[in-house]
């Protein structure tokens, strides 16, 4: 399976990506995420869940339309739902259709991001982002340090959303993508309880929730 992000899941590239880094391994501070979300009328309601089996013909539609030829089969999807490793997210928009979703791996004390993507005509609503806020919930809520991904050095628009959110490129990957030889930009983030990622993390968080609130 050649995934979007990150396209097998490789422990030995993963222990040596560690080594390669400068993380600065200090005691994390207990998080007091606040749930309290301000209720603003304007902001669309929208629903981040668990994704199901029964998604998977539409999420193939999406990932057409995002990948092209490249797209993942529905045969992979069916095998990252059964991963014990692996969290799949659907996101449904007011108009209760699937518009986006995304995924990760928990693997020890990080988060690999392998997947996220939004239909065509509903980017630019902040979906990317809500899905990127609930992958980082959710590893605060699992005591996951750190998180992870790769992404096509020409992919502008995930580079910069990433960015928003306190992903650095940790260097690149050669011609990691087989389709066309491009490379890879691995990005990582600083430990997520440390406050130089929590603070501005909070701050988009609370800006995204004026404008969309997400139940799940
Ligand atoms: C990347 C992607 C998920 C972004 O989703 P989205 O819902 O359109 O993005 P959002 O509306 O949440 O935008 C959030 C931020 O992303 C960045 N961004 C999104 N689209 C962008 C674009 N076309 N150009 C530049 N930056 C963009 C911006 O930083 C934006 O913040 P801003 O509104 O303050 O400028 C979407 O473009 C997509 O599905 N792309 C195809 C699949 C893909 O490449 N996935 C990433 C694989 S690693």
């Amino acid at each position: 399976m050649r995934a979007q992000c990150r396209p097998t899941l490789n422990l030995k590239q993963i222990q040596d990506d560690k080594a390669d880094s400068q993380f600065n391994y200090k005691l994390p501070f207990l998080l007091n995420y606040g749930t309290i979300k301000a209720m603003n009328e304007k902001a669309e309601n929208i629903t981040i869940r668990k994704m199901e089996s029964e998604d998977i013909d539409r999420i193939i539609e999406i990932e057409e339309q995002a990948y092209g030829s490249h797209h993942w089969s529905k045969a992979s999807f069916f095998q990252e739902l059964s991963n014990e490793l692996a969290w799949y997210y659907s996101l449904i928009n007011s108009e209760n259709k699937l518009v986006a979703y995304a995924g990760t791996w928990h693997i020890l004390e990080e988060a690999h991001i392998t997947n996220i993507a939004v239909a065509k005509d509903y980017r630019h609503h902040g979906y990317g982002e809500a899905l990127l806020k609930h992958i980082v919930d959710d590893c605060y809520k699992e005591k996951i340090k750190y998180i992870t991904l790769e992404v096509r050095v020409s992919n502008t628009p995930a580079i910069n959303l990433y960015t928003k959110y306190g992903f650095s490129s940790f260097g690149l990957r050669k011609k990691y993508y087989q389709d066309n030889n491009e490379d890879a930009m691995i990005m990582w983030t600083k430990n997520i309880f440390y406050d130089e990622f929590k603070i501005p993390f909070e701050k988009l968080s609370k800006k995204l929730e004026e404008k969309i609130l997400i139940n799940g």
